[in-house]
C-alpha cells in the first residue's frame, strides 16, 4: 500500500511500542524493490561511501575498479601521487572505461572508439582527432574523465560521495572518527591493506548483513563449532562486559572484551610461546608512545565498527575490513581485506594470516554459518509475505529495551545497536509514517562514546 508521502513505500516500515517493550521491523523492507531503488536514490547516492584503503592504491599509477551504490568507478593513484576517484564510464559515449580489477597505468584506453585519458583525467589522444577540431580546446576540456563528486579521507580510509552537498567527513564519521584513528595507532608505522580480495555474493538483503556483524546473541548458538574450539584451546567464551553503542548518523559500535586474543596486543595460548614474548614487547611501545590509558583502549578491546552504510570494520584477533554492496533487494556482493602492521614481524604475520581466515574469512570458522543464517532469513520471510494479519510480516528486534528503560548500558547481546540502524534507515529513506513509536521513548539511547 503506497505511503501517505506519495513516495510509493509502505509506511508502518519500523515500530516501536515503549508500552508493550516492542520494536518490529516490516519485512517488507528486505525484499522490495521499491524499497532498494528508493535506497539507492535516498542512501547510496546521497551519503558517504566507503571506497577503499589508500594503500590499496600505493604507488602512482596503482588502480583497483570498484562499484559502488550500483556505480562503477576506477579508484587510483594519479602519476602525480595523488588520489582519485573517477566514474569508470567513457565521456565519449558512457563505455565502461577500465575493465580490469587491479593493476598500473598511467593510461586509460576505452575499447569502443579507443579514446585514451591520463589517471589525471585529461584526454590523452582520440583517434582522428582531426573531425573535432573546430570545436576548440573547450571540447576537450568537456570530455575529460568525470570525477565523483567528493572525495575525503580518514586514517587512510578512502570515502567518497555522489553527493556534492553531503557534510564534510568529519562532521559525518562523527564518534566513529576516533575508532579508525585507534585502529591506525595500533602500530607505530601504520597500517597496511593486504594484497588479494575476499569476494562473496550474499543471497540476502545488505541490512541483513549489517544487523549480523551487531549481533552478539546469535555468537554462543550459530557458531557453536567456533566457541567449541575455542574451549578446547582453554579459552574461555564470556558475553560479559561486551557493550553496544550507536555513534550517531546511523554508525554502530559493539566494544568487546574477553572475546578472544588479538594479535601482537593481546596473547593467548593458541598464538604460541614466540608471540608472547613479542607481544608484550609491543604493548610496552604502545604505552610509551600513546600513554597507559589510550594503549589500554587501543589495544585490549575488541570492536565491530559499522559506518553507515557500507563499511564494516571487525577490529577482533586481526583486522578485517568488509564492504557491503548491494546488487538487488536480495543480493549483496561482499568484499573483504585484511589490515595489517606495516613491517610486521614475519612470523607474527604469518601467525596473524592463519587466525584471519580461520575466523572472518568466507572460508573460516564464522563467516559461512553468517552467510547461511542471513540466507535463511532471506528465503524465511518470504513465508509471510503480503500476510495482511496484524503484525505477521514482522521481524522481532525488542531484546534489551528494559534495559533502556532502566538507563543500563545495553550490551552487544542485545539488540539496541540494530535499533538505532533502523532508526536512522527510516529516517535516510525519508517516509512519511515510515517510523511509528508509541510510548515514551527514554531519552537516554545507547549512547555514544568516546575515549578521548
Ligand atoms: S565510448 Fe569510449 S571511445 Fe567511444
Ligand atoms: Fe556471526
Amino acid at each position: 500500500m503506497p505511503g501517505p508521502d506519495g513516495t510509493g513505500l509502505p509506511g508502518r516500515l519500523v515500530v516501536e511500542d515503549w508500552d508493550a517493550l516492542t520494536f518490529r521491523v516490516n519485512r517488507v523492507a528486505y525484499r522490495s524493490e521499491e524499497i532498494f531503488q528508493a535506497e539507492r536514490d535516498r542512501i547510496w547516492a546521497r551519503s558517504w561511501l566507503y571506497l577503499g584503503h589508500e594503500t590499496e592504491v600505493a604507488e602512482p599509477n596503482d588502480f583497483k575498479t570498484r562499484t559502488l551504490g550500483g556505480r562503477p568507478l576506477i579508484f587510483c593513484r594519479d602519476s602525480g601521487g595523488e588520489i582519485r576517484a573517477w566514474l569508470n564510464s567513457c565521456p565519449h559515449r558512457g563505455t565502461i572505461l577500465c575493465r580490469e580489477r587491479e593493476g598500473s597505468s598511467k593510461l586509460f584506453q576505452c575499447f569502443y572508439h579507443a579514446w585514451t585519458f591520463r589517471n589525471s583525467g585529461d584526454v590523452a589522444a582520440i583517434p582522428g582527432k582531426d573531425a573535432y577540431e573546430a570545436a576548440g580546446p573547450e571540447f576537450l576540456d568537456s570530455m575529460r574523465l568525470r570525477a565523483v563528486p567528493r572525495l575525503e579521507t580518514h586514517e587512510g580510509f578512502v570515502f567518497v560521495s555522489f553527493n556534492p552537498d553531503v557534510p564534510p567527513l568529519p562532521e559525518y564519521l562523527g564518534d566513529a572518527a576516533d575508532y579508525m584513528t585507534m585502529i591506525s595507532e595500533q602500530h607505530e608505522a601504520g597500517m597496511e591493506v593486504l594484497p588479494g580480495t575476499q569476494l562473496y555474493g550474499v543471497r540476502g538483503n545488505w541490512k541483513l548483513g549489517v544487523e549480523n556483524a551487531m549481533d552478539g546473541y546469535h555468537f554462543a548458538p550459530t557458531h557453536n563449532t567456533f566457541v567449541g574450539y575455542l574451549r578446547e584451546t582453554g579459552f574461555a567464551v564470556t558475553d560479559d562486559d561486551q557493550y553496544a553503542y550507536n555513534l550517531g548518523n546511523g554508525h554502530s559500535l559493539l566494544v568487546l572484551t574477553g572475546h578472544g586474543g588479538r594479535i601482537s596486543m593481546v596473547w593467548e595460548p593458541r598464538f604460541g610461546e614466540d608471540e608472547k614474548r613479542r607481544t608484550e614487547a609491543h604493548r610496552a611501545e604502545m604505552d610509551r608512545r600513546l600513554g597507559p590509558e589510550r594503549a589500554r583502549y587501543v589495544a585490549d578491546e575488541s570492536h565491530i565498527l559499522f559506518v553507515w552504510p557500507n563499511l564494516l570494520l571487525f577490529d577482533l584477533e586481526g583486522l578485517s575490513i568488509r564492504q557491503l554492496e548491494p546488487v538487488a533487494a536480495d543480493h549483496t556482493e561482499v568484499r573483504a581485506w585484511q589490515l595489517a602492521p606495516r613491517g610486521e614481524d614475519a612470523d607474527t604475520r604469518a601467525l596473524r594470516m592463519k587466525t584471519m581466515v580461520s575466523f572472518v574469512g568466507p572460508g573460516g570458522l564464522a563467516t559461512p554459518d553468517d552467510i547461511e543464517a542471513y540466507e535463511a532469513v532471506q528465503r524465511g520471510i518470504e513465508a509471510t509475505a503480503a500476510d495482511t494479519r496484524a503484525g505477521m510480516d514482522y521481524s522481532d528486534m525488542s531484546r534489551g529495551m528494559i534495559d533502556e528503560v532502566k538507563g543500563v548500558q545495553g550490551r552487544s547481546i542485545d539488540e539496541g545497536a540494530m535499533r538505532g540502524f533502523w532508526r536512522h534507515w527510516v529516517d535516510a529513506l525519508g517516509v512519511e509514517d515510515g517510523l511509528v513509536v508509541s510510548g515514551n521513548r527514554p531519552e537516554r539511547f545507547l549512547e555514544g562514546r568516546n575515549v578521548r
